[in-house]
């Protein structure tokens, strides 16, 4: 057994199943989260992807794997460029600070990630202006002209028939109709290749209900052409030979998965050394762009295909995905001041069925932190080295009396390691950690079928007891070790209150046996790993944070609500100002809407001959005599819509604010009915 840097090489055995002749034959492991897009919003929901990659990559380094973990930013886009004008900051610098508060938070959770990409650094651009004139030179891109409806928030192209409701399909926002003059990616050129290789390598794209589900819904019905540059805006990668145009944000951010490994860089030995990736982790939501469009990009630049892009589902907050808490803390710093990061690992590793969507609730949480960590692994934990302290003066002893009942536990701890390794290969991080934790409920039930405390009792039974003991510490030292990739921070406290160093006995070739050299270590009792929480007390002072965290997020509103505005404001030329056919109108008539406490009535002169009716929301701020008589601004070519039975046949203008307050808007002075508003 040889170590390097604090890894263990095994040699080729039964569970271990890579044979190691030195650091230069290792395998890779290649495995990335998405590139996040710097909203600032981060939630539990958000750190989902990135701890399930972190448990795998910590599972395979410990394994002995040459592991690559990549993660990192998505910063450019249309959607960032109005954000950061909306907060009158420069978009660099409004990103930086938003970038510095997201490597916190992985810095927090114990991210254990080797590289973290921004799509802003220069070699990435640099590679991305490349990739684009390679595939301009090869003809897999080419220049037309777009139309069609985009999704701002997803920046997603959408054609008329995939929307739903004239919105999103995916996120159920509005959607605009764009037109302009962009590069096309020949996507459909690759239509054939790109099929069969979702039919026929059924390992690539994961779980398999995912396969059907692109199939049907997106590959069969016909691959269209791509446009992959946009020119409304500029905050991207420029075209580089037609700097009009900035490179589709998707596109960008796709290609940092071989950018990010030095692909058309200065130095390419990463790229080498790790492409293709074993892993593209993800949530179901953006699939599509990586089990189509990104394998087409590839074949584009005859480049190898991820081994497996895998689709999670989503960590849901009373069937919310978003970050809206609904009576849940959800604020990730927030759950790991008071709980430890553990419990939040803990949580999103043990609870969400492994590529279905999963549930949070504060209650959930608490329960799950009591029931596993402090009553099944806390307390054997202290059980144990209590016993040690008391009956052998801290000293854990040397088996010496075998009997039956030992059996089990120890065939349970032996066959954890290639259990869980066969969980985990399948991407069954939930199933790991059950069997683990069978580990730790067996031995609990083994002190009580062992009776240490009776067994203390005489001279005979205490030779017994020293194997009761030992074995204990053993199974303990054994799901400590294997615990360390997916909870960061508690294993090391076991091997302290165990007397154990890092180094072979925490290491997974320490796994193959039960039966290691810690007898005559001391240990040391130490405090509990995790209190057990009283949790109808603990959720009511959740409640209460939950109360503070209400009234900042009513202060933060209104600023947000103008960020919206800004967001959703789309810039419009003079022909389209001019299709709206704005007129001076006066209220002859106003009533009151039966059954409809915000609506009024009109009757409007537009000097048509014929008043026009009119509804309007306005019934909290004008009194219908207060109407009558008012001269106002009607948008008079709107199409005509029926409110609560009455055909609304144009809309009057007003001005409201952030306060609540609401005018309707008049001309400066008295004005003829129907005279035109410009
Ligand atoms: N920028 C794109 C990815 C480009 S990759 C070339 C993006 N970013 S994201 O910030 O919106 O999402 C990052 C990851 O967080 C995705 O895997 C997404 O599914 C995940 N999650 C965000 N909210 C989530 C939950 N509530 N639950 C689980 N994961 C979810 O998409």
């Amino acid at each position: 057994m040889i170590c390097l840097h604090g890894i263990i090489y095994v040699g080729k055995s039964k569970h271990f199943g890579i044979s190691y002749l030195g650091a230069n034959m290792k395998e890779k492991f290649y495995i990335t989260t998405p590139i996040y897009y710097p909203s600032g919003k981060w939630h539990i929901g958000t750190c989902y992807t990135t701890i399930i990659c972190d448990a795998l990559a910590r599972y395979k380094r410990m394994q002995g794997y040459d592991v690559f973990y990549l993660t990192g930013t998505d910063e450019h886009g249309q959607k960032i460029q109005k954000v950061a004008a909306a907060a009158n900051t420069e978009v660099k610098t409004y990103i930086d600070g938003v970038v510095g508060e997201l490597k916190k938070l992985w810095e927090l959770l114990d991210i254990s990630y080797d590289k973290f990409i921004r799509t802003t650094d220069e070699e990435h651009e640099k590679a991305v202006q490349k990739i684009f004139k390679k595939l301009y030179d090869k003809g897999d891109i080419y220049k037309s002209e777009y139309e069609g409806w985009y999704c701002t928030p997803c920046e997603a192209f959408w054609t008329k028939t995939q929307l739903v409701d004239g919105k999103c399909p995916d996120c159920g926002r509005s959607v605009d109709l764009t037109k302009e003059e962009s590069y096309f990616f020949r996507l459909s050129k690759y239509q054939k290749r790109i099929e069969k290789l979702i039919e026929e390598d059924k390992e690539f794209l994961q779980p398999t209900t995912r396969q059907n589900e692109m199939l049907n819904n997106f590959i069969r019905p016909g691959l269209q052409d791509l446009c992959v540059s946009r020119t409304s805006f500029d905050w991207g990668v420029k075209v580089p030979f037609d700097p009009k145009h900035v490179v589709y944000v998707w596109i960008d951010a796709l290609v940092n998965y071989i950018t990010a490994l030095g692909y058309e860089g200065e130095d390419d030995s990463l790229f080498k050394k790790y492409w293709p990736a074993d892993v593209h982790m993800m949530g179901k939501e953006i699939i599509r762009f990586h089990s189509i469009i990104w394998p087409a990009i590839l074949m584009a630049l005859d480049l190898p295909l991820p081994k497996k892009v895998y689709g999670h589902g989503w960590l849901m907050f009373n069937n919310d995905k978003m970050s809206k808490s609904k009576g849940n803390i959800v604020d990730p710093f927030i759950l790991c001041e008071r709980y430890g990061v553990d419990a939040l690992r803990y949580y999103m590793l043990r609870e969400v069925p492994f590529g279905q969507d999963g549930n949070f609730t504060n209650e959930i949480f608490l329960k799950l932190r009591n029931s596993d960590l402090a009553n099944d692994l806390g307390n054997l934990v202290s059980r144990v080295t209590a016993m040690v302290a008391q009956y052998f003066d801290g000293i854990i002893p040397k088996p010496e009396k075998e009997e039956e009942v030992d059996k089990s536990l120890k065939a349970m701890a032996e066959e954890m390691y290639p259990s869980v390794t066969a969980s985990m290969d399948k991407m069954y991080v939930p199933e790991a950690l059950e069997c683990i934790f069978k580990v730790i409920q067996r031995a609990n039930k083994y002190i009580d079928e062992c009776a240490p405390w009776i067994l203390a009792k005489s001279e005979e039974g205490k030779t017994r007891l020293k194997t009761v003991l030992y074995n204990l510490c053993e199974t303990i030292r054994m799901s400590a070790v294997i615990l360390q990739p997916f909870l960061t921070q508690t294993p090391a406290k076991i091997f302290k209150k165990l007397g154990i160093e890092e180094g072979e006995l925490t290491s997974f070739a320490s796994l193959e046996k039960f039966g290691s050299d810690i007898s005559g270590r001391k240990v040391d009792k130490g405090e509990q790993l995790f209190q057990r929480i009283d949790i109808e007390k603990e959720l009511k002072v959740m409640d209460a944070i939950l109360d503070e965290q209400k009234k900042l997020a009513e202060k933060n509103k209104k600023e947000e609500k103008k960020v919206e505005n800004v967001v959703d404001i789309q810039e419009i030329t003079i022909d389209d100002f001019a299709k709206i056919a704005l007129k001076v109108g006066k209220v002859v008539e106003c009533q009151k809407v039966e059954k409809a406490d915000k609506l009024l009535c009109s009757k409007i002169d537009l000097g048509e001959g014929q008043p026009r009716t009119i509804v309007s929301g306005i019934a909290k701020y004008y009194t219908p005599e207060e109407m009558i008589g008012k001269q106002v601004i009607v948008v008079t070519n709107l199409k005509p819509v029926k409110l609560r039975g009455i055909e609304s046949q144009g809309m009057v203008l007003c001005a409201s604010d952030e306060e609540g307050n609401l005018a309707l808007i008049a001309p400066e002075k008295s004005m003829k009915s129907g005279s035109e508003v410009r």
